[in-house]
């Protein structure tokens, strides 16, 4: 077995170990009373690392919060500034120096270096500051450390498995050199659609590492359970391909039955060497492979895909509560996707089967689902050309590419983007959703930032405030006329980590695809007062005690 490098490893040392002699000593010269001490004097435990490897392991240092006698019985005694700091100090510190620098790449950087040095302070920060920090190791701010990757990388943050890896032995062993056994969660990428920034190989890999923090700092699940990893197959990103500082295989992209024997025995070394009900969260694959490696793995192994399933249980919560507001079931709206990926796809699917619930028919649901991609509206003349699960949603209108003829004919209650596409929500087209809905719903949910669809601001502006607006990454309050406007969050990090908490509390073999369909009517309304006509602010007040990230 590998050494375990948890805190645990370094039991406590009894207090009650006699370390000088008292009145009450035994007489060890009678062999029977050496035999019954022998037996019952305390154990002192030999922790596994000493130290300069003690400090060197961010599992286990504390940095400047080690007591004296901490430092001498684990050999760090002068190897630390003599002045003793609180893990609070440190925290405040930490926090302090943070707030000072220059932009947020250098803030991600700084948290970087410190989960690399001290990870019990990392968390201690980042659990603290939550809200402040979640742009930072989580998006917009990750896009921008994985497009800079190649500059900014300091230390190895989890494993990396190649196509020249490709068999269960050799993945195999490339697990067991992880530093631990016990790891009941993973997060995977093949780096292929990194939020909506594309292609970006092993530059990817800060994708696993930030949504890992996020199961720590959201979920409270231990950090050694979680191991992030990154297949690298390659890249079709030609300026990788000619950066000096890429870190991954200069190589096109493998696809096909080479990829596939990749992600499958990726699949069977992990069951192996952890275990089968280890949570294996794919995040961030290629539009071709999403679904397909979904409807592949779901019954076999515990694992789901965030930007489906995820994605779509935040997002239909975000219209059931928007419902609230609008004083319409969602079967009663009609909703305009524009874009048709993992994401889309995900939510528009799970917008049918709630519809179903509330009384429609799937064919009567779909009817009410619009979907644009990038060749278009959906519409019947394209059947010969669309994949399975798009064809639901064909339209017997013409085709078009203009989004705004979309929401003009339609007249949709919802618009909801995950296209990747910069500023496709226009102000035009937020005025004629603002034209045909006294409270339009506008979800402009593709990351990071700078790919939204539109900004909160324009959203607002263009709506006279009245818009339903939620966004992938966050957008800062908006004033209007006097009035504050708090724009929603729409991301899955509302919803990952509660569901691998789950996963990995009762060691479930598989994620029942019903999890996601909470009963959100009775959540919400508990959870929410809706605002008055004059209230002064555009978003509802929670009335619980809140306990998640989002305080008012
Ligand atoms: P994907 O690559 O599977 O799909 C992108 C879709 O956009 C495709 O259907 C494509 O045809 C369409 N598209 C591209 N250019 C277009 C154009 N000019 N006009 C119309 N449609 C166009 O990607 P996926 O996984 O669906 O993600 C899309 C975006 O959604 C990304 O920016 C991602 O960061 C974001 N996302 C946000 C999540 C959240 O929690 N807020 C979760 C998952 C994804």
């Amino acid at each position: 077995m590998l050494n375990r490098f948890s805190p645990a490893s370094i039991r406590r040392i009894s207090t009650t170990a006699r370390c000088c002699s008292d009145k009450n000593e035994p007489d060890l010269s009678d062999p029977k009373t050496l035999a019954l001490h022998k037996l019952y004097r305390p154990e002192r435990i030999t922790p596994s690392k000493r130290g300069i490897d003690l400090l060197k392991q961010p599992g286990l240092n504390k940095g400047m919060a080690f007591s004296l006698h901490e430092r001498q019985y684990l050999g760090i005694h002068g190897l630390l500034p003599p002045a003793f700091m609180t893990e609070e100090q440190q925290a405040y510190r930490i926090i302090t120096k943070l707030r000072q620098q220059p932009d947020n790449l250098a803030k991600y950087i700084q948290l970087d270096s410190l989960q690399d040095r001290n990870e019990k302070l990392y968390y201690r920060v980042l659990c603290d500051n939550v809200k402040e920090l979640m742009p930072i190791v989580y998006t917009p701010t990750v896009g921008q450390a994985c497009q800079h990757f190649g500059f900014i990388y300091r230390n190895p943050k989890g494993l990396y498995v190649t196509i020249n890896d490709n068999s269960i032995s050799k993945i195999y062993q490339i697990l067991a050199n992880w530093h631990t056994e016990n790891v009941r969660a993973i997060v995977i990428t093949d780096g292929e659609r990194i939020l909506g920034l594309g292609d970006l190989g092993t530059y990817g890999i800060g994708i696993p590492v930030g949504k890992l923090a996020l199961y720590v700092a959201l979920a409270g699940i231990r950090p050694e359970w979680c191991l992030p990893v990154i297949l690298d197959v390659g890249t079709d990103n030609t300026e990788l391909l000619n950066d000096p500082f890429y870190t991954g295989l200069r190589r096109k992209r493998v696809r096909g039955p080479e990829y596939d024997s990749l992600v499958d025995n990726f699949m069977k070394a992990a069951t192996k060497r952890f275990g089968r009900d280890t949570l294996i969260q794919f995040e961030d694959f290629g539009n071709q492979n999403a679904y397909r490696l979904l409807d592949r793995y779901k019954g076999e192994y515990c694992m789901f895909n965030d930007d489906i399933q995820g994605t779509a249980a935040v997002v239909v919560a975000g219209l059931l509560a928007s419902t609230r507001v609008t004083k319409k079931k969602l079967s009663q709206e009609k909703i305009v996707f524009l874009g048709a990926g993992g994401a889309a796809t995900g939510v528009a699917e799970m917008c049918v089967r709630q519809m179903m619930d509330e009384g429609l028919t799937e064919e009567e649901a779909c009817g009410r689902i619009y979907m644009v991609d990038i060749e278009g509206l959906i519409t019947t003349s394209r059947i010969k050309s669309l994949g399975e699960r798009h064809v639901k949603f064909a339209k017997d209108l013409p085709d078009t590419k203009n989004l705004l003829e979309v929401v003009r004919t339609v007249k949709p209650g919802a618009l909801i983007g995950a296209s990747t596409v910069a500023g496709a929500f226009t102000e035009e087209i937020i005025r004629e959703m603002a034209k045909n809905n006294p409270r339009p719903i506008i979800f402009a949910l593709s990351n990071p930032t700078s790919k939204a669809e539109c900004t909160a601001e324009t959203a607002y502006r263009c709506t006279n405030g009245a818009v339903l607006f939620a966004s992938g990454s966050p957008f800062e309050n908006v004033e209007l006329n006097g009035k504050l406007y708090k724009p929603g969050q729409g991301n899955n990090a509302y919803i990952f980590p509660g569901v691998a908490l789950g996963a990995v509390l009762f060691a479930e073999m598989f994620i029942r695809q019903n999890l996601y369909s909470v009963e959100y009517d009775e959540l919400i309304n508990k959870t929410y007062e809706w605002p008055a006509k004059d209230s002064k602010h555009g978003f509802p007040v929670p009335v619980l005690r809140r306990t998640s990230m989002d305080e008012e």
